[in-house]
């Protein structure tokens, strides 16, 4: 029989067709079988979220005293030796800035809660290698920062029991959505 070649092409595109509908069925008869079931643990591993009120920060402790080591080393080339900025954005100053014309948002000046740091840096910093720093280490950073910004002491050390109560300056400037409440 002569076939032209587009009559040949349609036909055996027709059948590579059929072939994948009849595999596809076969497919979807089990059960989808995707991924792996992860154990308890695996994701507690993965579960980073801490809320403002410290539920889940993991145990651990640290000072501004022992961060400035880690900050200079990890974090000062993108961010500034005091936190001023340099490549990246600025971590210090700025209070008071926010309702002027020429407001400054820092995490000093802006952010609502010292738990929020501690949770954006453990996620995402430093930017080139996140997750490497380890609960204590993250505690002392966290108080690093907080003491650039004038908000805890050199040697005041930071916990999961004591974090959550550290009062951020611009805390009680945000507008909370109805039914919501800062604590
Ligand atoms: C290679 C450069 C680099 C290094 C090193 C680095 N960061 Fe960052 N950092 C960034 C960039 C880029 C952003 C902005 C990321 C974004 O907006 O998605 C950022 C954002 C931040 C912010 C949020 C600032 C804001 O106001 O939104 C914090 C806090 C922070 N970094 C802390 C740290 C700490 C602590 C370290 C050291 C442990 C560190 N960073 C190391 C590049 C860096």
């Amino acid at each position: 029989m002569f076939m032209s070649n587009g009559a040949y092409r349609a036909m055996s595109f027709a059948v590579a067709l059929s072939a994948a509908t009849t595999t596809a069925l076969a497919w979807s008869a089990e059960q989808p079988n995707l991924g792996v079931e992860l154990s308890p643990a695996e994701i507690a591993e993965m579960n980073l979220t801490v809320l403002p009120d410290g539920t889940g920060l993991p145990p651990g402790s640290g000072s501004a005293a022992q961060g400035q080591t880690i900050y200079a080393v990890q974090c000062a080339a993108c961010h500034g030796v005091e936190g001023q900025g340099n490549l990246n954005d600025r971590l210090s100053g700025g209070h008071g800035s926010l309702s002027s014309g020429a407001p400054v948002k820092t995490i000093g000046s802006y952010w609502p809660y010292a738990t929020t740091v501690f949770d954006y840096v453990r996620r995402a910093m430093p930017y080139a290698s996140p997750g490497s720093l380890s609960p204590d280490q993250l505690y002392a950073v966290t108080a690093y920062l907080l003491f650039l910004n004038g908000i805890v002491d050199r040697d005041q050390t930071l916990n999961e029991t004591n974090l959550n109560h550290i009062q951020m300056p611009n805390r009680n400037n945000f507008v909370w959505a109805a039914g919501v409440s800062a604590d």
